[in-house]
């Protein structure tokens, strides 16, 4: 008898016990979603493009390949350098231009004369390309490369099969030389006068994905990463992640719009890159300056907050430095963006939502989006048929004597982007609306709002919507 009450109340303990720690399980995500390499990527936001090489030394954007190697001579190459540019700038990936059109390539290759190593930079001893990725890991910085298809220099340009063996073979010495590397640019740009010449893209990027395993290649149609479309930092302002990668063709022009704007059908997630120049041309020219601030941040605003990465480009000079002045400006920049996104005037909100997964305990309540933490986010409950109209959230805030004139929302896009159509509330008023929202969506308001109860309202969205942040703050730097 003794034995059969103890029995009970152990089993009782275990049955509390056992409901007390039973967890809300998360929704199911809505494919496609982002792989491992690709999330990481997007949570870098913005990243750094340096354009060096023959043209720095010839005052051009396009060189020949006629020009000599003899030509191409830093006098004080220091990538640490431009590592500085990367720190100031806090970015956490940085691609260098290993080859451009014209064919000069800065690593000591085995498959041409027109290198580095027939320059008298360093007497022939010198690889940018490895003091380049040495420089990046030692402030802990990832490293990519951009290898330019066309080749304005060699020979054997025109002629495919061996054209595209002599790209492979260097594709194989830059991705087996220089340790790991998270990202490879390719574009599609190729001769007027070359219009035979047909690049194996997928032999090459089925070589790249072997030779490096967490690599994200970036070209017009992905596969990992997709280009914006436009070389001005300007994402439209419906953006999706997803595309239909065989809708894609890598230089084709027509498809400018679709890059820009993504596909809501699409099956394939190939999140968009907004490449930019902080001067009007890629190389470094000495009559060229930076953009100002006002420029860069009007660029982070329609990249980074319309769900893209910004690539940036800061050139370094013939000196083989890069500018002080644009030193400074990323420096600024940084700091900016800093000083707009460090204090959220929505933490310490009161949360409320038309439904919590779960409810408020269940780990999926409304105050994840004001956690700072991307991972948790806020899931509604899942209707019948799983419509994801009509969910809202609102936050009340505590302090209403501080004015805003941004607003963040983010998705869990780990979980699939699903938002079409939002809009947003101020005690009531309409103040924003919107339709795509992805990894992060930020909207400048025209003027400073003290309001208390702001409401995301979620007009459409495939299933339900799962945001995992939501914040208010300042940008003093606005005008009017
Ligand atoms: C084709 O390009 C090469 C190399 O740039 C140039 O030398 C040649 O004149 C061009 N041919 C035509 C027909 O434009
Ligand atoms: C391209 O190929 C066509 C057909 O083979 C040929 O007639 C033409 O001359 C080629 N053009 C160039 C620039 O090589
Ligand atoms: C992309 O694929 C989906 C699913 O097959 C289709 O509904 C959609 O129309 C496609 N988009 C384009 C632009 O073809
Ligand atoms: C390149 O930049 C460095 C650092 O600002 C500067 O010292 C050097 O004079 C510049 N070189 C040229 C050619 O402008
Ligand atoms: C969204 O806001 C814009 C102004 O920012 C306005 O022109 C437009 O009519 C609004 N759309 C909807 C559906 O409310």
């Amino acid at each position: 008898m003794n034995n059969l009450v103890a029995f009970c109340l152990v089993s009782l303990l275990y049955q509390i016990q056992f409901s007390q720690s039973k967890l809300t399980t998360p929704p199911l995500p809505i494919s496609p979603t982002p792989s491992y390499s690709q999330l990481k990527w997007q949570r870098r936001e913005i990243i750094m493009f340096f354009h060096f090489g023959m043209n720095t030394f010839t005052d051009s954007e396009w060189g020949t390949g006629e020009e000599s190697p003899s030509l191409f001579n830093p006098t004080n190459l220091d990538t640490n350098q431009w590592m500085e540019a990367a720190v100031e700038a806090g970015v956490s990936l940085v691609i260098l231009v290993a080859k451009h059109h014209d064919g000069f390539c800065l690593w000591p290759t085995q498959y041409t004369d027109h290198s580095v190593k027939w320059s008298p930079w360093r007497e022939g001893k010198g690889d940018v390309l490895k003091d380049f990725v040495d420089a990046a890991r030692a402030r802990g910085i990832d490293a990519g490369i951009y290898l330019s298809p066309w080749d304005r220099h060699e020979r054997t340009y025109g002629r495919e099969v061996e054209y595209n063996e002599y790209y492979l073979a260097q594709l194989h010495e830059i991705l087996t030389r220089y340790g790991s590397v998270q990202e490879i640019w390719f574009d599609g740009a190729k001769g007027k006068n070359s219009t035979n010449m047909t690049y194996h893209f997928q032999e090459w990027f089925q070589t790249v994905k072997q030779l490096q395993p967490s690599i994200n290649i970036f070209s017009d149609a992905g596969p990992d990463i997709r280009w914006v479309g436009d070389e001005a930092g300007s994402a439209g302002s419906t953006c999706w992640s997803t595309v239909n990668r065989t809708h894609l063709k890598i230089g084709d022009a027509s498809l400018e719009d679709y890059l820009n704007t993504g596909d809501p059908h699409g099956t394939d997630w190939v999140p968009p890159e907004c490449d930019v120049s902080i001067r009007p041309g890629w190389f470094w020219h000495k009559n060229e300056a930076a953009k100002s601030l006002i420029q860069l941040l009007d660029i982070y605003y329609e990249s980074v907050g319309r769900n893209c990465v910004l690539l940036i480009n800061v050139p370094p000079n013939s000196t083989g430095l890069v500018s002080e002045a644009d030193i400074t400006r990323m420096k600024e920049f940084h700091q900016a963006i800093q000083t707009i996104f460090s204090i959220d005037m929505a933490k310490g909100s009161e949360t409320k939502a038309s439904s919590e997964k779960g409810g408020t305990t269940g780990g999926f309540g409304a105050s994840n989006v004001i956690d700072g933490n991307e991972d948790t986010y806020w899931a509604p409950e899942q209707r019948d048929g799983g419509h994801g109209q009509g969910h809202w959230i609102e936050l009340c805030r505590a302090d209403v004597n501080t004015p805003f004139n941004v607003v963040r929302i983010q998705e869990a896009i780990q979980m699939g982007q699903r938002i079409k159509e939002y809009e947003v509330f101020v005690d009531g008023i309409v103040m924003v609306n919107g339709t795509t929202v992805g990894h992060k969506r930020l909207h400048r308001l025209n003027w400073p709002v003290f309001g208390r109860v702001i409401r995301v309202w979620i007009k459409e969205s495939w299933g339900p919507p799962l945001l995992s942040e939501v914040g208010l703050h300042f940008d003093p730097f606005r005008k009017g």
